[in-house]
């Protein structure tokens, strides 16, 4: 009785979380430029572990994008950082609920203190990755990878810690889902990010 009135509770912060985030992504849809949308998908289908997931997250913002590689980075960078501080937001959510078990509750919170350090971090590469140009450009760049790979690794050792048999079976594959896009998209900015730097690298 006590994990179904949990599930419940748990299942009703999801779903709002879910309601807010796609009608939040059904907003703009079709692209202005189909060039701009087309160097997206090649890029998101070159570069990324999770090119779909990279190219949905990612067309709405051809119009800004273009074809500039910069752009294209730091747009992932920022729809990676804003996934994460959802996640975030939504894990202390549900770790507030009267209903959890102390030791669900224990859980949660080593999950969410990660998911809390993979925002910092990621706020911290768009801070680096701002200021990257000139004399400084691979320096700032290197410290731009640092600290998302870092975001990255933050997101794994929250899924790898995340102990199913504390929790109700069914929430705890909603919640897994949310890091694990959260992870996703972290891995994808990373990867557009490297790419980035190695292109400017290898310009004269
Ligand atoms: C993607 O890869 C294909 C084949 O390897 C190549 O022809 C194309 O130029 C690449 N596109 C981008 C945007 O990197
Ligand atoms: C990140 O996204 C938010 C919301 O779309 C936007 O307001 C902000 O300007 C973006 N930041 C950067 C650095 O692109």
């Amino acid at each position: 009785m006590e994990t179904s009135v949990s599930g419940l509770a748990i299942a009703a912060v999801l779903f709002l979380q879910f309601s807010v985030n796609s009608s939040c992504s059904a907003t703009r849809s079709l692209p202005s430029r189909s060039t701009n949308i087309e160097y997206i998908k090649t890029t998101c289908y070159n570069t990324t572990l999770y090119p779909k997931l990279c190219y949905h997250t990612l067309a709405i913002y051809a119009s800004t994008i273009e074809t500039d590689p910069k752009l294209l980075a730091s747009t992932a960078l920022n729809v990676s950082l804003r996934n994460t501080y959802s996640t975030s937001r939504l894990m202390k959510r549900v770790s507030k609920l009267p209903v959890l078990e102390p030791r669900v509750v224990a859980a949660m919170l080593d999950c969410t203190e990660e998911v809390g350090d993979s925002v910092y971090e990621l706020q911290r590469s768009m801070e680096e990755m701002g200021h990257a140009g000139g004399s400084t450009f691979s320096k700032a760049m290197s410290d731009v990878e640092t600290w998302v790979s870092a975001a990255l690794t933050d997101d794994d050792t929250c899924l790898d810690g995340f102990t199913e048999e504390v929790m109700d079976k069914k929430v705890a594959a909603i919640i897994k889902r949310h890091i694990q896009r959260t992870a996703r998209l972290t891995s994808n900015a990373l990867a557009l990010v490297n790419r980035y730097a190695s292109t400017q690298a290898s310009l004269p």
